[in-house]
């Protein structure tokens, strides 16, 4: 069965590739569509199928009780497409709870108008759906010819940030990365929009993202640690009978503490994200007009070099052509890390059936000529190298405040910053 999913306007219905884990809301939901002419909106997220089978390739055991009541808890928790809901109820302090803000967050999913203030809802499904769908999976209707594939916010792993490579984004990287898309590839820019819409969209991001990690987290959890999956498991432990009411307080169940524990820490992480201090940042030529061409030189020789060894993935004068076959982490989930070849399309069937993208080698970039797809400041470009890309097998170098065999100084990072700017052709 293939869940039926169609933007509120009539003319942009399209169907997504994501099972949909109960067949008979599916039939109705496809049903509605055909008699309502296609504009009936997404009523449920679609839930995580794909990640029910990683964990049931990882756990050898049954997954269809945990992804049911997971499912049901993680609805319970924060609503539907029609009505979204951050469960700000469960959380302490106010940073957590005002992470997402609710009246923003209505704003950004369901059917796309303005109203008499020219507030504009629907905000997601108008400019970001197609690519990312419903659930922020990154696997849309547009997104199986794109390369890179749109992102897979559910993992919380983000790739153009100012923080630490481990580190959710900043809210603000998360409205440049709108403003600026990201150059290269399908992610476009959405310089045009207000402020105020922007800011709809990040909280919308964030709240897509949190929602869907606790998903995976919880699917894993029940199978791996609970132990839905042998046996029925007890009430107590039962995620599907946890609402917001019955998570809060004494009466709160095992199955709504250890919930509400993870989204304490999911929801942390977000507020922990702070920008990696870049030393000498003011004081860097290339932020002014003229670069310094000893130290483009010095960078040339540091990018060949055995430290940095950027050649060895990007080619000799950054020129790329170097054949390295590896994955990112978004397709190895479902590929290498469960022993399976990524090119072994039979073996990968069954998750693609369920909406996974089909694996994509993870290229080094070409660097001479091309585009940085995350910022080409200088700045952004020395967090890139000392952070390296989330996400992707480029690593982070090893920073040391004198030189030495294994690491650079912030002063070479600087040289290879300038030759980095030299190589690319677009700012
Ligand atoms: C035409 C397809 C397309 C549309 C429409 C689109 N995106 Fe993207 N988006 C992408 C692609 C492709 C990437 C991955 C870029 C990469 O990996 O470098 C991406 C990446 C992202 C990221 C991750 C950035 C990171 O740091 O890893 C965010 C956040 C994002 N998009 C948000 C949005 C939002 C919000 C909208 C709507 C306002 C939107 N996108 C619309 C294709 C799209
Ligand atoms: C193990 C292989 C590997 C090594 C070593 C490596 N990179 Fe990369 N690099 C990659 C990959 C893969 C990407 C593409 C990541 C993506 O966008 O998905 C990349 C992307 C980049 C980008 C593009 C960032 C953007 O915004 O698009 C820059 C700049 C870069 N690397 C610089 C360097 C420098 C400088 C070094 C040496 C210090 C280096 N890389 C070492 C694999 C590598």
């Amino acid at each position: 069965m293939r869940l039926v999913q169609h933007s509120i306007i009539g003319y942009d219905f399209t169907m997504n590739r994501i099972h949909f884990l109960r067949p008979i809301g599916g039939l109705m939901a496809w049903a509605a569509v055909l008699m309502s002419g296609c504009d009936a909106p997404v009523e449920q997220y679609p839930p995580n199928a794909v990640h029910a089978l990683v964990v049931h390739h990882r756990t050898d055991l049954p997954t269809e009780a945990a992804a049911q009541e997971v499912t049901q808890l993680i609805d319970q928790w924060f609503g539907t497409p029609l009505e979204p809901h951050w469960p700000a109820e469960l959380l302490s302090g106010q940073a957590a709870k005002g992470l997402v803000d609710q009246d923003r967050l209505l704003r950004a999913p369901g059917s796309f108008y303005s109203d008499q203030d020219n507030l504009h809802y629907g905000l997601y499904t108008e400019h970001c759906v197609r690519c990312h769908g419903v659930n922020g999976g990154g696997n849309g209707a547009a997104s199986a010819l794109q390369n890179p594939y749109p992102r897979d916010f559910r993992a919380g792993i983000f790739k153009w940030k100012s923080t630490q490579r481990s580190a959710r984004p900043t809210k603000d990287d998360l409205r440049r990365l709108m403003v600026h898309g990201a150059p290269g590839t399908s992610m476009p820019s959405f310089s045009r929009l207000s402020d105020d819409d922007l800011d709809v969209l990040v909280d919308y991001v964030i709240y897509l993202s949190v929602r869907g990690e606790l998903e995976r987290w919880l699917l894993y959890g029940a199978v791996e640690e609970i132990g839905y999956g042998d046996e029925p498991v007890e009430d107590p432990f039962r995620f599907g009978l946890v609402s917001i009411d019955n998570a809060t307080g004494d009466r709160a169940s095992e199955a709504a503490l250890y919930a509400a524990e993870h989204l304490k820490r999911i929801v942390d992480q977000w507020g922990q994200s702070a920008e990696v201090a870049v030393p000498g940042a003011s004081s860097d030529p290339a932020s002014g007009s003229s670069v310094d061409a000893d130290s483009v030189a010095r960078g040339k020789e540091l990018f060949h070099g055995q430290v940095a060894n950027c050649a060895g993935c990007h080619g000799v004068d950054g020129v790329g052509g170097v054949n390295i076959v590896d994955y990112d982490d978004w397709s190895k989930e479902y590929s290498t890390r469960l022993g399976i070849t990524p090119t072994d399309r039979q073996a990968l069937e069954p998750f693609e059936a369920l909406g996974a993208l089909r694996p994509r080698l993870a290229l080094p970039r070409e660097l001479a000529g091309g585009y940085a797809h995350g910022g080409a400041d200088a700045v952004t470009l020395y967090r890139r190298i000392t952070q390296g890309i989330a996400g992707t097998p480029m690593p982070a170098v090893m920073l040391s405040e004198t030189p030495s065999a294994t690491a650079l100084t912030p002063d070479q990072v600087w040289d290879l910053v300038h030759y980095v700017e030299s190589l690319l052709e677009t700012k």
